[in-house]
Order: structure tokens, then sequence, then C-alpha cells
């Protein structure tokens, strides 16, 4: 479809071409968007479209975003296209963690199994291919690990220069091995997230350097297609309830405006709810949808789930929208409570990272409240791989983690590694005696 950047302040709603290097509106300094224009399409030649991709080995077609892209703002630019063929990710029943919860059912969506082990990739296809069709040849990010470790794999597969700026000592060693790995030029920097942020974005537009931050609305536009590539594993049965973490609050308002797109297209008959679950220390957003009132950043989040560990979120306009519009809700965990719904995970044979765990911890949590009925359709999302942070694994099962603050977490699901002598006899004591 044809598309337009848009304002996304109600009072503004100015429009630019798809082609202006634009972060925020240059007319009030708001969110901007993708608007589609002209006609909406079919319904069900889509869904039909969609499903025989899945059959097809072209690039595009077995990409699990670019199967969807008549979504998607790049009509006739798809010659552009940077896939590692991204999305495609597993939708796994989850009974053991259903029970943890107190629900019926549950099921994940795995974002986890994309190619650089996170969703970021979603968007990150998206984003290098924008800056492919605008020409440019740097691309630069802040990040918390992931969107850095996915830039870096796009930049690289595009031909794009890669400059990473990351919180010093604050990301998993995984996924600054990410970064280094796939050449990225990285800077640690001696901030945190928000403040390298707004550090990043005075640099973009000194340097003509393209931000593939998620304030970056055709990030947004690729992580869209979660949700699409869910629904139609799901035969466009449409759960009760969507729950996920957050931290910069980009990727639910990618879920929500595709939500809302596929509902005005016809393909979907009613929205789900979103649940958005935050660390209990780096919630702002719970906050703010909890008292009201204006928006106020956090000037010291802190969480050891480092992907979330944000207290000033650039999308919190467009993620109120969406709860909004949705009928969802906002829910906030301790520490202790990511770290054995993450525990759970894994005894799942599934298994996530900190941040990722948040979506189990805020299920339940969201459950006991009564907010979430028992015989409720729930997808939680894993927003990123057990294998992103395991020094944290390690310390949970050895009972040895600890927040910034020095509070033990409890390895209440904890199951540490046995040391034994090199000896059959001892062993199989040992093996038998359980
Ligand atoms: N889960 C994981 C694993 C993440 O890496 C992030 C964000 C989130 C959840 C939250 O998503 O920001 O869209 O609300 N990571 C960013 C990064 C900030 O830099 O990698 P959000």
């Amino acid at each position: 479809m044809q598309a337009e950047l848009s304002c996304f302040e109600p009072s503004c709603r100015a429009r630019f071409p798809i082609t202006d290097i634009l972060y925020t509106c240059p007319q009030c300094g708001g969110l901007l968007e993708v608007a589609f224009t002209g006609p909406s399409p079919d319904p069900a030649a889509l869904k039909k479209l969609w499903r025989e991709r899945r059959l097809s080995n072209a690039p595009l077609d077995s990409s699990g975003v670019w199967r969807y892209r008549e979504m998607l703002p790049f009509d006739g630019q798809t010659h552009h296209a940077v896939t590692l063929r991204e999305g495609n990710t597993a939708l796994l029943d989850a009974p053991h963690a259903a029970a943890y919860a107190g629900l019926d059912a549950l099921r994940f969506k795995h974002q986890g199994f994309n190619p650089t082990g996170s969703f970021k990739d979603n968007g990150m296809t998206c984003g290098a291919t924008q800056a492919r069709r605008l020409g440019l040849r740097r691309v630069a990010c802040v990040s918390t690990g992931n969107t850095s470790a996915s830039m870096a794999a796009y930049a690289a597969a595009a031909g794009l220069e890669a400059i990473i700026f990351l919180p010093h000592g604050n990301i998993s060693f995984g996924k600054l091995a990410q970064a280094l790995e796939y050449g990225a030029r990285t800077l640690q920097v001696e901030a945190n997230f928000d403040q390298i942020l707004s550090l990043v974005r005075t640099l973009a537009d000194r340097l003509g350097i393209y931000l593939l931050n998620s304030i970056n609305p055709f990030r947004i536009e690729g992580q869209k297609t979660i949700v699409v590539e869910m629904l139609d594993q799901l035969d466009w049965q449409v759960p009760d309830w969507i729950v996920l973490p957050g931290g910069n609050l980009g990727n639910v308002s990618a879920f929500g405006k595709a939500l809302r797109e596929l509902h005005a297209f016809g393909l979907i008959p009613r929205l789900p709810r979103l649940g958005v679950v935050q660390a209990e220390g780096a919630s702002p957003f719970y906050e703010f949808v909890q008292q009201g009132g204006e928006f106020r950043p956090q000037t010291h989040p802190d969480t050891l789930a480092t992907a979330i560990k944000i207290g000033d979120p650039v999308s919190w306009p467009k993620a109120a929208l969406e709860i909004r519009s949705s009928r969802g809700a906002v829910e906030r965990v301790t520490e202790q409570e990511i770290a054995d719904a993450k525990a759970i995970v894994g005894q799942c044979g599934i298994g996530c990272e900190p941040a990722s765990a948040a979506s189990l911890a805020g299920i339940k949590k969201l459950r006991h409240a009564g907010i979430i009925q028992r015989g409720e359709f729930v997808v939680g999302v894993l927003t990123g791989n057990v294998l992103k942070d395991p020094d944290y694994i390690y310390r949970y099962h050895m009972g040895q983690l600890r927040t910034s603050s020095g509070a033990a977490i409890q390895p209440t699901f904890g199951n540490p590694p046995e040391v034994v002598p090199n000896a059959p006899d001892t062993i199989a004591k040992r093996l038998n005696a359980v």
C-alpha cells in the first residue's frame, strides 16, 4: 500500500513523504508513524496469499516479516530489502507455565528464535531496508543490547557501517559479543540508556547518521509482523490477551498498530487486550497508567533484566493509546518474580532471557488480580533467547543472584550443577539415591 509519515499527535497530524529522513515531527516535535493511503486490501485474498507464500522458497516469502509485505510501507521498493529470514518464530504450548500462572492454557510466541535471538530482527530488517532505500551509508543506535546486536547484523548484511552506543557495564556479555562479532563500531558510554538516547539523537543530526532506535517508525512497522504472524499461526482466531514486557515501549506500540490495522482491513473481528509488564525498578509507564496526570520519567531505572532498564521510554504516548484502545492493562513485577518465572519458562524446555520472563510473571500477577480469567486465551511474548544472558542464569541456579542494592534473589527453582569425583561407584550411588 502507498504510505506517508504522519505526526502521531492528534492536534497536529502533519503529513510528510515516506522518504523524508525524520524521527519526530518537524512542526510539533511529536512522534511519527506510518499512515497508509489508498484502498484497503481484500482480507480473504491476503490470508490466502500469505498462506501460499509459506510454500515458497523465494527470499522475501520465506521471511516472516516480508511475507506480510502488504502491511509494510515498501510498496514497489522491496528490491532494497535486507533479510536474514527473520520472523518465522514458534508459537509454543506451555502447560507447565500455564499451571504456574493459574491458567488452563498458555502459549508463548518466542521471538528469541530470530536470527540474532530477539524480536528486534523483525523491526531491524525494515529499518535497514529504509536506510538502503534512502541511500544512507551509516546507521546508529543506543541499546540495552538486543537492538545493537540486531542492527550490527543487518548493517553487516546490507553493507552499511554500524555505530553502536551502549551503557557501559549495563548490558549482558552475550549481546555485547554479538555487536563485536558482526563488526559494528561499538562505543561504551558512561551513562544510562535514556541519557545516551538524547546524545545519539544530537549526533545523528550532526553527522548525518541514520538512527535505528525504535523512535524510527520503520522499525515499528517491521515489529507489527510479530502479531500478524501470530494470528496467521492461530488461523486468525483472536486471543483474549497478548502480554509482553515493556521497556522503551516500541513493541507494544507496534502490536497495537498492527492489531488496529488488521481490524480495520477486516482480517480480525475484534481486538485482543494488550498487557504490558515492567520491572518494578523501571516502571514509569506502570506509574503513569495507575496514577494518571503527567508522564514522569524515572531518573535511576534499576533492574537485573537489563533489556528493560529504561526510565524514559520514548514511545509512551503510542503505548498509552494502544493500552486504552485495546482495554489493556499494565503490570509491574519484582526481581524475584522475574527470576522465578524465567526458571519456569526454562522448565518448559523453552527458555528465555530475563526481560522476556516479565511476560509470565506479569500474566501470573494479572491472573491473581482477577484481571485475566483462568479460561481466557492468553499468548505471552518471549522477546529474547535463553542464551542472551547466561551469567544471570548461572547466578540464579547457584543462589548467587543479587540486585544492585545487594538483596539476594532466592533460587526458588534452582538447579545447581553438582561436582563429583571421577569414580563410577560414587556417581552411581549418588544417582540412585533419589
Ligand atoms: N525484551 C527484550 C529482550 C528487549 O531487548 C527489550 C528492549 C524489551 C523487551 C522491551 O521492548 O523497548 O519495545 O518496550 N530492548 C531495547 C534494546 C531497548 O536496546 O535492545 P520495548
